[in-house]
């Protein structure tokens, strides 16, 4: 998706801008531009493709200045073309923008009609003429900003500047995310933090529908023209955790990383085997009323709802529904009394889920129904935590690679550790089996390293899969989703189309899809389920389908002819879901490197959806 860098400062900040682009890459973008206030100009570059070739062109033409704005474009509205890269330019005025403005067709047939010549086909450039027609009636730009806004409809984060203000950087926040990076004499705007954090750790951040302006010195921010107080927090994410390191990818570095999340995510709830007194302690009272729960999530976060699913029925008796988050909110759901609505989402901004949840809250209020909401969520100033009644934070650490992985295996850890607190609360699970359970939580990590030894194995399968066209996952129970994730992972990084089944689902159709050139990735973890498991891989080996398995060690699945087989580690079947998790994740990454694809920012892909 698109992001914002912009700044305010005595020094040159073009590098600074360059290089906050460039911590941005890994959200997915198709053009680059930056705009700076030099003397009475300003001076702008864009260009198609990436960064890189921005910033050669910025280093040729000599750009510089201490006022700028830049940003890197997800085409939405027209091509990714040099002219529809922002920033865009009306007179003196530049601004960059993320989000849809959903009413540009009207106004910028009222702005043809006033004269005005658009140079793009995007909803932006509205934005840079409304300011520039806006300023023949008001006495400054930030007073311009304020009387456009309340004509823009959609969700925007917007930075401008203007020429004739060469210390004023204005920014509007609105269902978009924004902060102000607080510096020393100098301040910063990013639409994600991470771009700032080499310069600054302290951040304010913007609620919807503020309104800020940031001069060197001072930071104003204004909500209905009036002055507001917003707090400033530190934060204590070093910038290192944010590099590759010695890995290839950032996809592999949070592969790897995996072990030490999980221990984070699992240490803050638990005290040796028992759930922390304090973990969760302010929802208690509403764990205690709710009758069901319905989780809202899209994608990968989805796959870890489907999961939840299997455990809130299995272990504590709680009815769960999952719904994709895009499909929920358009289709008029009823809202049910003391329901949990649960939204999973490693960013926190994802614009379906954050939607379904707004509309949920609405609804309930004016159906006078009494709802509980609650967060799990990767990103601690997310506008999902915000907005929520009550969050889980999952400590992953930041999670580049648009591939999301270590966010997926801590949201199930969190997802556990809120089962087994919602269980305890409603007493439908037992102490002795939360006890149980919670061993298996602290060994998990060492499950997990353990797992990661058969990095050589797996990378030597995936050079079976380089040619192949298609390729299907299969596993029952709560591996069915882990198929369907182990599927979305090898389609989104390494192009090759793949589905995941209910392996019970097979000999229903996808049966008919395998034959010799058909590669069938099975997950056999020691379970109840592996006898059937064990009769769905004959089915498939008797039509020529290849097996590649990962199976449990003494699941007594071995390698022959046309079979493949992994050896994962034994974990409980409860918990063996996350640990299935990682040999897929490495399979993909694998397939994709040797595909020559681009791991950490496939194409066509954004790190945080911020977008319908
Ligand atoms: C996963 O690999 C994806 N890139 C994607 O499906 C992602 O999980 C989805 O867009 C939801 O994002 P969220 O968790 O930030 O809400």
């Amino acid at each position: 998706m698109c992001g914002i860098v912009g700044g305010v400062a005595e020094r040159s900040i073009t590098n600074i801008l360059i290089e906050g682009l460039k911590r941005l890459e890994y959200r997915g973008y198709d053009s680059a531009g930056l705009a700076l206030v030099s003397q009475d100009a300003i001076l702008r570059e864009r260009r198609v493709g990436k960064v890189a070739n921005l910033e050669q062109a910025v280093n040729e033409s000599l750009v510089t200045g201490s006022l700028g704005i830049a940003h890197t474009r997800w085409a939405t509205h027209g091509k990714p073309t040099e002219n529809n890269a922002h920033p865009h330019v009306s007179g003196h005025v530049a601004v960059v923008h993320n989000g849809i403005i959903e009413n540009y067709q009207e106004l910028k047939d009222d702005l043809e009609a006033l004269g005005y010549v658009f140079t793009s086909q995007t909803d932006t450039e509205v934005v840079a003429h409304l300011v520039h027609d806006a300023l023949k009636s008001t006495s400054s730009l930030l007073e311009a900003v304020q009387s456009v806004v309340p004509q823009l409809k959609g969700a925007y984060a917007l930075g401008i500047i203007h020429t004739d203000y060469p210390d004023e950087l204005i920014t509007v926040r609105e269902g978009s995310p924004l902060v102000i990076g607080v510096g020393i004499g100098e301040n910063f705007i990013s639409s994600d933090q991470l771009a700032l954090l080499p310069i600054t750790n302290r951040f304010i951040y913007l609620e919807e529908g503020d309104i800020a302006r940031l001069t060197r010195d001072k930071i104003e921010v204004f909500v209905n023209g009036q002055l507001v107080n917003r707090p400033v927090k530190e934060l204590d994410a070093t910038v290192s955790n944010a590099s590759k390191g010695e890995f290839k990818h950032y996809m592999l570095k949070e592969i790897y990383e995996q072990p030490e999340a999980l221990q984070q995510t699992i240490s803050q709830a638990l005290d040796g085997n028992a759930l922390r007194a304090d973990f969760l302690k302010q929802a208690e009272a509403d764990f205690a009323n709710i009758q069901q729960v319905q989780i809202l999530a899209c994608g990968t976060s989805y796959h870890a709802g489907m999961i939840a699913k299997y455990w809130f029925e299995q272990l504590i008796d709680v009815p769960c529904q999952v719904e994709i988050a895009s499909e929920f909110r358009y289709r008029t759901p009823v809202i049910v009394n003391n329901t949990l609505y649960l939204c999973i989402s490693q960013s926190g901004e994802t614009a379906d889920t954050l939607a379904a949840l707004r509309d949920t809250q609405k609804r309930a209020v004016s159906k006078n129904i009494n709802i509980v909401t609650m967060a799990i969520c990767n990103v601690a100033t997310s506008s999902m935590i915000r907005e929520t009644n009550h969050s889980l934070l999952t400590l992953a650490g930041p999670e580049i690679g648009v591939a999301s992985t270590k966010a997926f295996t801590t949201q199930l850890a969190a997802l556990m550790l809120l089962i087994l607190k919602i269980g305890q609360i409603k007493q439908t699970i037992s102490e002795h089996q939360i006890q149980s359970i919670a061993a298996e939580l602290w060994h998990l990590p060492k499950v997990i390293l353990d797992t990661l030894q058969n990095n050589a194995a797996i990378l030597r399968l995936s050079e079976l899969f380089v040619e192949k066209q298609h390729c299907l996952f299969l596993g029952r129970g709560t591996h069915f989703p882990i198929a369907l994730e182990g599927a979305l992972k090898l389609k989104e990084i390494s192009y090759i189309h793949a589905e995941g089944y209910a392996a019970g689902e097979l000999k229903h159709g996808p049966l008919a899809l395998v034959d010799n050139d058909m590669p069938v990735v099975i997950l056999a973890p020691q379970d109840d389920m592996l006898d059937k498991l064990k009769s769905n891989m004959e089915e498939v080996q008797a039509r020529g389908g290849e097996l590649f398995v990962f199976a449990d060690e003494h699941s007594g699945i071995h390698n022959k002819d046309r079979q493949h087989v992994v050896s994962v580690p034994s974990i409980s079947a409860t918990l063996a879901p996350i640990v299935y998790s990682v040999p897929v994740q490495l399979l993909s990454y694998h397939v994709a490197v040797l595909r020559g694809t681009d791991v950490d920012q496939p194409r066509n892909l954004a790190k945080s959806v911020t977008v319908e």
